[in-house]
């Protein structure tokens, strides 16, 4: 994922700290994968809101920022993965271990084509739309089951969800993300293999123990929803975190099976990513050339009307969508005074599609400190 993780150790964590100290709530209104709200919420005592336009970061974010309280008592996990066994249609589940079991020692290809065919006409979104591709039948079954089982407990189900979607995320079959799947052929074949046998159950388990230790230390809000439109929630003494799209493709291309699995739902799919339509995907004005000047410019005039104080981080160079590092420092100039700039690296996967893994590429990030003026 574009996650803002590594930069919390390299200038975006010190940033932080400064303008919390002088503020009430934190906004992270490009939550993505939720690394920011989860740090904010944790180390500080301030209601954190964050909001995206995918359900699948929002459901990251709520998995720590909405509850306070670690679960340190895990056995809810066995009973969610027992009623999840119960809803396995056993035919399928058996076809789907034996494929499993004879991965390590079959030819990728005739495996890959037994796989679509026994999920081709499965009636459960995940199997149906990337049993064969992304995920191995088996993974696709569990990944399904799971979902369809989440325990009604609210806190449960917060960690469920996230743990299934990082667990989604962890085992894809795919450089990064999920804009095309690894082809069952001779040079990507042994990346799809390797995919394919990670063992979904103990990625699921491994993830909702972790997210469980995880709290906010205020209760905080998850939000599906538009920047521009939340921000008109901000008051004088609030944070703003801003991480805009750079990317001139819009991102919900490459999140769209953690969207599946956020949603537990999927419509048409099409082409060899198996998007849904674009018309289903939520589109954004940022990643659009001819929009994300003004859609950036409108945001941080409310932001500055309000009276609350702003973080934005942007990659200092041009961008895929239009905007630039010293764009995105001119907007906003127009609008709050500039108390420090810091200059940060992180990798990206995104955009790396032919090269798998090696397309992690390092980028050289600016971050503002803005103040109302
Ligand atoms: C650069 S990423 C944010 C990464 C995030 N800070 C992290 O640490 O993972 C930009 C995010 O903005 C979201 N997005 C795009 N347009 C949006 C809009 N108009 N309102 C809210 N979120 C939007 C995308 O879905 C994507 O998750």
């Amino acid at each position: 994922m574009g996650s803002k993780r590594s930069m919390l150790t390299n200038g975006l964590g010190d940033a932080l700290s400064q303008s919390i100290a002088e503020c009430n709530r934190v906004f992270d209104l490009f939550t993505g994968s939720g690394a920011v709200a989860w740090h904010v919420a944790q180390k500080y005592d301030r209601e954190v809101i964050a909001s995206d336009l995918q359900s699948y970061a929002v459901a990251l974010a709520a998995g720590v920022i909405e509850r306070t309280e670690p679960l340190a008592d895990h056995r809810w996990l066995d009973s969610w993965f027992d009623c999840a066994r119960e809803m396995q249609p056993s035919r399928f589940f058996q076809k789907a271990t034996n494929l499993q079991e004879k991965l390590e020692v079959e030819q990728i290809a005739g495996a890959a084509i037994e796989a679509r065919e026994l999920c081709a006409d499965f009636n459960l979104p995940v199997c149906f739309a990337y049993g064969g591709y992304y995920y191995s039948p088996l993974q696709s079954l569990w990944l399904d089951t799971l979902r369809i089982a989440l325990p009604k407990n609210a806190n449960q189900r917060r960690i469920g969800l996230a743990a299934l979607i990082i667990a989604a995320s962890q085992s894809a079959a795919a450089p990064g993300h999920t804009a095309q799947p690894f082809k069952p052929n001779e040079t990507a074949g042994r990346f799809l293999k390797e995919a394919w046998m990670r063992d979904i159950q103990f990625l699921v388990k491994r993830a909702a123990v972790s997210v469980s230790e995880k709290h906010a230390l205020k209760a905080g809000r998850a939000i599906v929803g538009d920047a521009n439109e939340l921000a008109n929630q901000v008051i004088e003494g609030d944070l703003v975190f801003l991480d805009p799209p750079y990317s001139g493709v819009h991102y919900s291309r490459f999140y769209h099976v953690l969207e599946t699995v956020a949603l537990g739902e999927v419509g048409e799919i099409s082409g060899n990513g198996r998007y849904p339509p674009s018309e289903e995907r939520p589109r954004s004005q940022y990643s659009l050339r001819t929009r994300s000047k003004p859609v950036l410019d409108g945001l941080l005039k409310v932001i500055s009307q309000k009276g609350a104080s702003a973080i934005v981080t942007f990659p200092a160079g041009a961008a895929s969508n239009g905007l630039s590092g010293e764009d995105v420092a001119d907007l906003s100039e127009r609008y709050f005074a500039i108390e420090e700039v810091k200059v940060s690296s992180r990798f990206s996967t995104l955009g790396g599609d032919k090269k798998h893994r090696e397309a992690r590429q390092n980028t050289t990030e600016l971050i503002l400190r803005l103040s109302p003026k």
